[in-house]
């Protein structure tokens, strides 16, 4: 089976496709192709994640990246779209109030009257940006009843979760078996929409996973916090990384910074976080140094560094509580955070500890992709045609 995934829900349009077979009774799959179109330049200026613009940018690029993988499909057979024209004249009726440029984009597009070797689309329904959700399901609609093909919607945290399963990433590789997964098991989701500590849960019956939420934060989340404070350290969107580094190079030349922060919530006696209050800390650390136009090189990356001690320590100490806790076999780690290598080490050092099995994903990915969508889709089989709707979320009004 050939499933295609879909994945607009933030700034990073991804398509991704993949084969599954049952071989020996186990599930197997293969990546065909995965492609991401980031977006993060166009946002840098604004600092953050501009809905509007992220909506626009999946609208324009949605076409040209499916036209782009299904060429990967090219030896396979193909067949005409029955009724072309009246899927046409349907889609301008239902979605140009919502999604005209997408609408002209996908009608514009003659290899769509062809349908590829795909059995399914797997399209994240959310939670996400609504505008950036609803161009991603739409389309994944208008795809799927040109091609007759079932949609399956998926939960973008359980992406992440499963994106992690996946040993090998590489387009055009191998048959591959999924890292097995010792129950119990226990996903740390960390991300710049979510933290999250989710226990995992498999059934007797089918290959579907279950999911409950034992922590997760009360403010901002962990992504979201670098960025605040790399935004206030004058640094660019997406800040994670770009703290890191800082952080790095004051560590390598022995830099520590004069000002301690708080660890938000390490001593509480519950699983969840908090770390708006990090941000502000780091605010009034600049005030008493003097101010943004005051801050050395070295008092920036001292502040980097320990804005990241910070959360490596408070992550670490949730994460040793929830293992004991559970008594989790197997510890996954998801979300674009988890590119972060001080936390990677702490990690390790952690399930040493415990001894214990730990699956992060590999850094191509640890961001938004639709390998990962693909992926999940192939836990809630059999698929069915489903009406989906953005989770939690209303369809927007034209001016969306
Ligand atoms: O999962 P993701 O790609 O998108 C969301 O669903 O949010 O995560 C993006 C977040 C951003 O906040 C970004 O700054 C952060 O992941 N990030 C990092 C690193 N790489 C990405 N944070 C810290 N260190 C990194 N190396
Ligand atoms: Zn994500």
């Amino acid at each position: 089976m050939i499933i295609l995934g879909i994945e607009t829900s933030c700034d990073d349009t991804g398509l991704a496709l993949i084969e599954t077979r049952i071989l020996d009774g186990v599930f197997e799959c293969r990546v065909i192709s995965s492609l991401v179109h980031s977006q993060a330049d166009l946002h840098s200026p604004y600092g953050g994640v501009f809905p509007t613009l992220a909506k626009r940018e999946h609208e324009k690029n949605l076409v040209p990246l499916l036209e782009k993988i299904i060429d990967t499909l090219r030896a396979m057979p193909s067949s005409v779209v029955a009724g072309y024209d009246a899927h046409i004249t349907e889609f301008r009726a239902l979605y140009s109030g919502q999604n005209r440029d997408l609408v002209e984009s996908v009608c514009g597009a003659p290899f769509l009257a062809h349908k590829p070797h795909i059995d399914a689309i797997a399209v994240t329904q959310g939670p996400g940006l609504e505008p950036a959700l609803w161009t991603g399901i739409t389309f994944a609609e208008m795809v799927s009843k040109l091609w007759d093909i079932p949609l399956i919607p998926i939960n973008h945290m359980e992406g992440h979760i499963v994106g992690s399963l996946l040993p090998s990433d590489e387009n055009g590789g191998g048959w591959q078996r999924l890292k097995p997964l010792h129950m119990p098991a226990l996903a740390l989701l960390i991300s710049g929409g979510h933290t999250e500590l989710v226990r995992v849960e498999s059934s007797r019956e089918s290959r579907k996973l279950s999911y409950s939420i034992i922590g997760q934060t009360k403010d901002d989340a962990v992504g979201e916090a670098f960025d605040k404070v790399a935004r206030l350290l004058g640094l660019s969107y997406p800040g994670g990384p770009l703290v890191s580094a800082l952080a790095a190079q004051a560590r390598e030349r022995g830099i520590v910074s004069p000002i301690k922060l708080p660890r938000p919530m390490i001593a509480s006696k519950d699983l969840n976080f908090s770390f708006s209050g990090l941000k502000t800390a780091v605010l009034y650390a600049i005030k008493e140094l003097g101010g943004s136009g005051s801050l050395s090189d070295d008092l920036k990356m001292g502040l980097a560094r320990e804005c990241e001690d910070a959360i490596t320590e408070t992550l670490g100490a949730k994460l040793r509580k929830a293992l004991d806790e559970t008594g989790a076999q197997t510890v996954i780690i998801g979300g674009g955070v988890s590119a972060n290598t001080e936390l990677r080490a702490e990690f390790e050092t952690i399930v040493k500890e415990y001894d214990i099995t730990l699956y992060m994903p590999s850094r191509h990915v640890s961001g938004d992709n639709a390998l990962m969508i693909a992926l999940a889709g192939t836990f809630d089989a059999p698929p069915a045609l489903q009406k989906i709707r953005a989770q939690g979320t209303k369809r927007l009004g034209p001016n969306a």
